[in-house]
């Protein structure tokens, strides 16, 4: 593997794999790696001839009030895992290097950004899909591959993507959970023993939403209420928001049928966590994609 900090050495790099007809695949990343971003690669090794990885904390996906400050962050732990992964560019530009005067230009997503995560961030996809769009427009023709653990934000990069042409395939890859279902995010370091078994609730909230789906329930806003309920309902988290949607769209919806995004948002201790189960309905048939649990390599 090895390591570039400057844009023009990534450039050449991915250029020249291009040119002895190799393809690339991209996993853009904020570090401190875990499962989740380890599968990413996985996927990518298994697909692609050349896998680029890139660890940035984009500052412009942060508000003022949020943790961009004390993100977690492990330069070495990262290197070793992305070379564990088969990762053969690994990227890791400076603040510098990446915005060396602020950036003037914002790649916004209408419609797609006002709900779900949107609302209590409203500036936070403006961010993802500005340095999505940079990082893309740097690695040139790729796959790009990411988790729908951030679902709404893969549905984000997928529009950015048609919208402006950009040459990336973009690959959706499962949700990747720990043993007792907590979805793994780098911002679970945050959380204390105590907090941590808290935080189980999103899972269980969305399990048991899932299920009541599958024994026929129909009515998004009894789904809606219910997994709401369960997360007020332990009083170590504080929830954001809880929504049933159009999995395509992200539009609420009345009655349950097609494929519907069951999404929580909440905060346990000092970390903002979410979770989300996809649940497709077709009349009596009801199959739920809960996401994969973790498998260490
Ligand atoms: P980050 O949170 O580091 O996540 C990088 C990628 O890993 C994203 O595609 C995310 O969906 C995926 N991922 C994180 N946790 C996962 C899990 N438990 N299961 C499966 N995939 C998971 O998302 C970002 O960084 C940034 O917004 C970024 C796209 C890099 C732009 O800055």
């Amino acid at each position: 593997m090895i390591t570039v900090e400057r844009i023009g050495a990534l450039r050449a790099e991915c250029d020249e794999a291009r040119g002895l007809g190799r393809s690339i695949g991209f996993v853009p990343t904020m570090g401190f790696l875990h499962e989740g971003h380890r599968s990413l690669m996985r996927a990518a090794r298994t697909e692609d001839d050349v896998v680029v990885a890139s660890i940035f904390v984009n500052r412009l996906q942060f508000a003022p009030s949020e943790d961009l400050d004390t993100y977690p962050r492990d330069r070495r732990g990262d290197a070793e895992a992305a070379a564990a992964e088969g990762v053969d560019v690994l990227f890791m530009p400076s603040e510098e290097e990446m915005y060396s005067s602020p950036p003037l230009t914002n790649v916004h997503v209408d419609g797609l950004t006002d709900g779900l995560c949107g609302a209590s961030r409203p500036t936070f996809f403006d961010g993802v899909a500005t340095v999505v769009t940079k990082l893309l427009a740097i690695v040139g023709p790729c796959r790009a591959y990411f988790g729908r653990k951030d679902f709404q934000q893969l549905a984000v990069v997928r529009r950015v993507v048609a919208d402006l042409s950009l040459p990336a395939d973009v690959v959706g890859c499962p949700l990747v959970r720990e043993p007792d279902g907590l979805a793994l995010s780098s911002r679970n370091a945050y959380l204390d023993p105590n907090e941590r078994e808290a935080a189980t609730v999103l899972y269980r909230a969305l399990g048991t939403a899932a299920s009541s789906i599958a024994a026929g329930e129909r009515h998004a806003g009894e789904i809606r209420a219910a997994l709401g309920a369960t997360i007020a309902a332990e009083p170590r988290a504080r929830l954001d928001y809880s929504a049933v949607v159009d999995a395509a769209t992200l539009e609420p919806i009345g009655r349950l049928e097609g494929e519907i995004l069951l999404a929580v948002a909440a905060e346990v201790g000092g970390a903002r966590l979410i979770d989300n189960m996809i649940v497709t309905v077709e009349g009596t048939e009801v199959s739920i994609d809960a996401g994969v649990l973790a498998t260490p390599a």
